[in-house]
């Protein structure tokens, strides 16, 4: 009434409306009618996905499931859990009755069984089982070491540990130097980093590359280009037009913080572009560019706020004020950096679907580097995200809109 004229529905517009009524009718108008089921694409890349997720209480049911097929290498109900999930995600609505399904993809037999008892009980007893299983719990805490993945949890599982306390306490125990740093940095790196903190350690990182490299572009990708407030890293894309100085930035970079103490840990792997021919195949595959996993001291005005009874300890101790945060760079070519943009920028199930996509719809293989036409027998160049969405016969969508 104040605008003299009919405006967006927003989310405040909305009424809270009895559970009894189809879901559809909890959705704004404009939502609701541009929305139709059986529309929804099995792709990921042609869905878009924001963080609002009307559907948490199913996908975090999912996502524990699917976790768990991955605990035990179990991986195609694993894929199929998360692409559920990542369906889920993407409705303007909240599933309240089985009827809301209908006309979506991905979600048959098993999957159905679990939102059923979601909609019924309120929760999901399978999740429930899996989060009181103690492999489930061993992992999640053994995964939360920065250099552990799934088989060093298993090796630690099968020599009779359970928590972290007891593989510290083996003093046997062979650690790589990355798990060495992920215990030493456990409780920085396992808090997560915040949205301030990422652009913290932006300035840090496009001011280093600049001192060596003026013109070069310097851009943070992962969830944080996808508008996350909160990340367990914060990855960084750097690329210069220039000739082939980029070769060089890394190591330099990299020398500067270790005079400056402000590299806690890093490990750089040096690219093996002339390697790489055809793009992969593989759906989930390492690419091949100079890149550095670090750690790096965040010096911060004022530390987080701690209990008072902590502060008997710390006043003998020095008061830390930096935080550790794992910081990955990317360094790639110039004629590259669409590619590596998108490739980096994901998110995972994002990547997947849009390999996936383009293999089975187009005949094309895609990858970091490159996109292929297996029918042209060409290489097909892009100087932007829109360019690559454009080649493979794709509404471009946003980096906010890849949260699948
Ligand atoms: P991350 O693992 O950092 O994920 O990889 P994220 O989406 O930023 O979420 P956080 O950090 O857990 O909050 C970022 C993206 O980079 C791509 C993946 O597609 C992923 O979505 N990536 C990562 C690669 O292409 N290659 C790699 O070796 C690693
Ligand atoms: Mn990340």
């Amino acid at each position: 009434m104040e605008a003299g004229k009919p405006v967006d529905s927003e989310k405040k517009h909305r009424l809270m409306v009895q559970q009894a009524y189809p879901a559809t009718l909890d959705t704004p108008e404009s939502e609701a009618s541009s929305f139709v089921a059986g529309t929804v694409s099995q792709y990921a890349c042609q869905r878009r996905t924001t963080l609002n997720n009307c559907n948490k209480k199913f996908t975090d049911a999912f996502e524990i499931l699917a976790e768990n097929y991955e605990f035990r290498e179990n991986e195609v109900p694993c894929l199929a859990f998360m692409r559920a999930a990542s369906v889920l995600k993407c409705l303007p609505f909240t599933i309240v009755r089985m009827g809301d399904l209908e006309g979506l993809p991905c979600l048959g037999g098993e999957i159905r069984n679990v939102i059923e008892e979601i909609t019924e009980e309120g929760e999901s007893s399978r999740a429930k089982d899996v989060l009181t299983d103690e492999r489930y719990q061993s992992f999640k805490l053994f995964i939360s070491v920065f250099g552990v993945g799934l088989k060093t949890s298993e090796k630690w599982y099968r020599m009779g540990f359970r928590i972290l306390e007891e593989v510290k306490a083996d003093k046997t125990l062979k650690l790589s130097r990355m798990q060495k740093a992920g215990f030493l940095y456990y409780e920085d790196l396992v808090s997560g980093v915040s949205k301030a903190e990422a652009d913290a350690v932006s300035l840090i990182v496009k001011d280093a590359v600049r001192t060596f490299l003026p013109d070069a572009l310097v851009t943070i990708t992962g969830g944080f280009r996808r508008g996350k407030k909160i990340g367990h890293d914060v990855d960084f894309l750097i690329t210069s037009p220039g000739l082939r100085q980029e070769e060089e930035v890394l190591h330099k970079v990299i020398d500067l913080w270790k005079k400056q103490g402000l590299l806690l840990y890093y490990d750089l792997v040096e690219s093996t572009l002339e390697q790489a021919k055809l793009p992969s195949r593989k759906v989930d595959a390492f690419d091949h560019f100079q890149k550095c996993f670090a750690i790096l001291k965040l010096h911060q005005q004022r530390v987080d706020t701690r209990s008072c009874d902590t502060s008997k300890e710390s006043d003998k101790a020095e008061v830390k004020d930096w935080k550790a945060i794992r910081v990955d760079l990317v360094v790639s070519p110039f004629e590259q950096y669409a590619y590596a943009l998108l490739g980096w920028t994901g998110s995972r199930q994002f990547e997947r679907d849009l390999r996936r996509y383009a293999t089975h719809e187009r005949k094309m293989m895609l990858d970091n580097h490159a996109l292929y036409d297996k029918t042209k027998r060409i290489f097909l160049k892009a100087k932007s995200e829109e360019e690559i969405f454009a080649h493979l016969g794709l509404d471009y969508l946003e980096p906010w809109e890849r949260n699948a």
